[in-house]
């Protein structure tokens, strides 16, 4: 099952950087390195088992966008799953940006009508993550999009943002995304833990979670952001790991509050059990992962 995923959006506005990061492993600080994308450069990215991430990198020269639009106009467009456009928040040519955003939205709707859209007001850290900004460029970005559905998210490489936007993105990819919700719930409950996420293992993005409910919101009353936190940290550590010549494997934290396992879980995911009773130990989680695996593969 091959998702194709369009990423567009005007020349130096983050595009590369981000897939870097994501898929690539690479430090926020390499990325300064890069150069501008030539035509369009795809990758296929396993994601789960059989869902493999068909990644349009479009670079977003002016000469590019106008071959996109016009002779490359069906190559493009068709068979997309998603498309995600990334606006530069400090962008000096915001008329520009949302005259190709217009022209690039009709060529979709052409296309592959049912594609998602996802925008994204990138490198928030210039504005400090003004949430004032990001709200005045949200109404102008669904303002240009019409009637077509769009979720925009404020997006940088210096934090975990990225991690919450890419994890949403994908997320609507998984097929069978309710029915990994539901065997988390599940499992969390036979392990008497608060929380189970399961993180795909290559780029630790979330692909489901014990706590979300159908309306998508979860309702533990813990940090909203502790996903992502978590995606963003351990890529740290196993950059630490990579550094050190040392493969990551595992994780265990035993505190006096909780107990946290982070294991493998499938080939492609590792899952991370969270439990707040201080009679559940480690080895009981490990074991117990062990014993679901065959049910998650
Ligand atoms: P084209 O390949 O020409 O289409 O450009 P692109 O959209 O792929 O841009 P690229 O990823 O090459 O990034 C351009 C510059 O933006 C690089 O110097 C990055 O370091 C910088 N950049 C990317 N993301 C961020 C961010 O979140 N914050 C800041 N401050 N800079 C960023």
């Amino acid at each position: 099952m091959k998702k194709k995923v369009l990423l567009m959006g005007a020349s130096g506005s983050g595009k590369t950087s981000m897939r870097s990061l994501i898929f690539s492993n690479n430090p926020a600080s390499m990325t300064a390195r890069l150069g501008a994308t030539i035509d369009v450069e795809q990758n296929h990215v396993r994601f789960l088992g059989d869902l493999i991430l068909n990644l349009w990198d479009c670079g977003g020269q002016d000469a590019f966008m106008d071959t996109y639009l016009t002779t490359q106009r069906s190559t493009i467009f068709q068979h997309v799953g998603v498309l995600i456009y990334v606006f530069d928040v400090e962008s000096r040519e915001m008329s520009k940006d949302l005259e190709y955003y217009t022209d690039c939205l009709d060529g979709l709707i052409s296309y592959s009508k049912d594609a998602s859209v996802f925008l994204l007001v990138h490198k928030m850290d210039l504005v400090r993550g003004d949430s004032e900004v990001f709200e005045k460029k949200r109404k102008e970005l669904l303002a240009a999009t019409g009637a077509k559905e769009a979720t925009v998210f404020p997006t940088s490489i210096y934090d975990e943002s990225l991690y919450k936007a890419w994890s949403s993105i994908v997320h609507t990819l998984i097929p069978n995304a309710a029915v990994l919700t539901k065997h988390l719930k599940t499992f969390a409950g036979i392990c008497c833990a608060t929380e189970v996420v399961l993180f795909e293992r290559t780029t630790f993005l979330v692909i489901a979670t014990s706590s979300q409910s159908d309306d998508g919101t979860d309702d533990l009353g813990m940090m909203a952001t502790r996903y992502e936190r978590t995606s963003d940290l351990i890529k740290a550590f196993k950059q630490s790991c990579a550094r050190a010549r040392e493969e990551f494997c595992a994780l265990e934290v035993e505190l006096p509050d909780f107990t946290a396992v982070l294991d493998e879980m499938t080939r492609n995911t590792y899952v991370l059990v969270v439990a707040h009773d201080p009679l559940v130990q480690t080895a009981a989680l490990r074991l117990n992962i062990r014993m679901a695996r065959s049910r998650f593969e």
